[in-house]
């Protein structure tokens, strides 16, 4: 058991704290916005995440997990600090690093002995370095700066954690590194991968997987659209290429661009990386590019079938969030392709089962909000799969017939089995599809 503190307690934070308590360890998270700490003594969760709901009462009634806004005396009480606020993107791409600097100025004000601070943050190469150095500038105690880079993925936030494909430390004090794998070894004794690495390769290597990521999915979008004008049908592609053990099947599908959190902002932040150091990215330069014009696309569709004046015409959206299982509406595509047919004057009526009320926050009333999937499409031209979350894998066809006026499907995701529905009648359109 180790007391451990957490700064930050967004999405990374609170899994983070939470899946540490309940590996063993007695946990402070730390936040400074007292609307989410209220929430969160309520027992009640700040965000969606499947399996939280669960595990923090549990281990707040086990004694092992608390919520504060005091950032001094939960560092005083720790022997390991991480640093998990955001770090959005500047207005020029590069990574904001305010909340980071606050919190290693306020951790280095509370030292009172040796202590391991952690970076769980996504934070620009040679940011540890820096954190160190105004730490130093601070206190005369001792500590270390260690890089742990967070990959997990909303949605599946907590199984991603308890059962990671690696955890990465990037660290070059002894003394730090035998606390790292103290901390994380319940999940190294299940099997779990420490790679110990230096401080700049781990913060690199949390951008360069980001990227490779957000990469792979440009180019399949890219040959997707080369598939539709071709002839060929990226499903086919996709798996062909994925049985090659050299390529791999993730991250292959084609859709309606990436959003998120993550992938826009870390791409952002290496290619900003890049230009400081005068080294070209080309090909993620072209990634960000492509996905630009991905995010747009289902609306391009639209707008081909229906005309570029959309007035008159009701649009129905299944899924707002940037992904399944998650309510966050961070750059997510549902943005700029709603944007783009309202502009055309189109009145676009839009479900998601969980980010209703973080869209409307983005969104306002220029769209409206159905309270589940067959209200969205009443009287509706065209429904637009944006959001691949389970319950509309596979729904009432006939009932969705029913109620629309016109049947034009848009499916953003390659979800449902063209045959079928243009067999029933539907005009369908998928992503890269025969
Ligand atoms: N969200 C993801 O899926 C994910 C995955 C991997 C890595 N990351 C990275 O982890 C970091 C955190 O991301 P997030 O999505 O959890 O962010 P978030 O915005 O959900 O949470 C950040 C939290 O930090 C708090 N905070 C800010 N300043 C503070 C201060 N001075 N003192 C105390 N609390 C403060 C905020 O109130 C907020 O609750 C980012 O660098 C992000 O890139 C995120």
């Amino acid at each position: 058991m180790m007391n451990v503190a957490v700064v930050g307690t967004g999405y990374v934070g609170l899994v983070a704290g939470t899946c540490f308590a309940e590996l063993g360890h007695r946990v402070v998270c730390v936040d400074n916005d007292q609307h989410k700490l209220a929430i969160l003594r309520a027992g009640k969760l700040p965000i969606y995440e499947p399996g939280l709901e669960e595990m923090v009462p549990k281990n707040v009634q086990r004694g092992r997990l608390v919520f504060t806004d005091d950032l001094a005396r939960a560092v005083r009480d720790s022997e390991v600090v991480f640093i998990a606020v955001g770090t959005p993107p500047g207005e020029d791409g590069s990574a904001d690093l305010r909340y980071v600097i606050a919190v290693a100025e306020a951790i280095a004000d509370a030292l009172n002995g040796f202590k391991v601070i952690v970076m769980k943050s996504t934070v620009p190469i040679g940011t540890c370095d820096r954190v160190r150095a105004i730490i130093a500038s601070r206190s005369k105690e001792h500590f270390a700066v260690v890089s742990n880079p967070e990959f997990l993925r909303e949605g599946v936030a907590v199984p991603d954690f308890m059962r990671p494909d690696r955890i990465i430390v990037g660290a070059s004090d002894e003394r730090a590194v035998e606390v790292m794998r103290r901390l994380y070894r319940p999940l190294t004794a299940d099997g779990a991968k420490f790679l110990l690495m230096d401080v700049r390769s781990s913060e690199m290597t949390k951008y360069a997987s980001n990227s490779m990521l957000a990469t792979r999915i440009s180019f399949m979008n890219e040959i997707a659209t080369l598939c539709e004008r071709v002839g060929a049908d990226v499903e086919n592609v996709r798996r062909g290429m994925g049985a090659d053990a050299r390529i791999g099947p993730h991250f292959l599908k084609a859709g309606v661009g990436y959003g998120g959190s993550c992938f826009p902002k870390d791409v952002a932040a290496l290619l900003k990386t890049a230009e400081e150091y005068t080294t070209p990215l080309r090909i993620l330069e072209a990634t960000t590019a492509a996905n630009v014009v991905q995010k747009v696309r289902l609306a391009e569709l639209v707008k081909n079938d229906l005309g570029d004046d959309l007035s008159g015409k009701r649009i129905g959206l299944w899924g707002l969030a940037f992904k399944p299982q998650t309510d966050d509406m961070r750059e997510a595509p549902s943005v700029p392709m709603s944007q783009v047919l309202v502009e055309a004057g189109a009145e676009v009526v839009a479900y998601d089962p969980a980010a209703r009320h973080t869209a409307h926050q983005v969104l306002g009333d220029r769209i409206r909000y159905a309270e589940d999937p067959y209200q969205a499409i009443e009287g509706a031209d065209a429904l637009c799969l944006v959001t691949e979350w389970s319950e509309f894998t596979a729904p009432d066809w006939e009932r969705v017939w029913a109620l629309m006026r016109d049947h034009f499907l848009y499916d953003g995701r390659n979800l449902w089995e063209p045959r079928e529905l243009i067999t029933q009648g539907f005009k369908y359109r998928g992503i890269g599809r025969r």
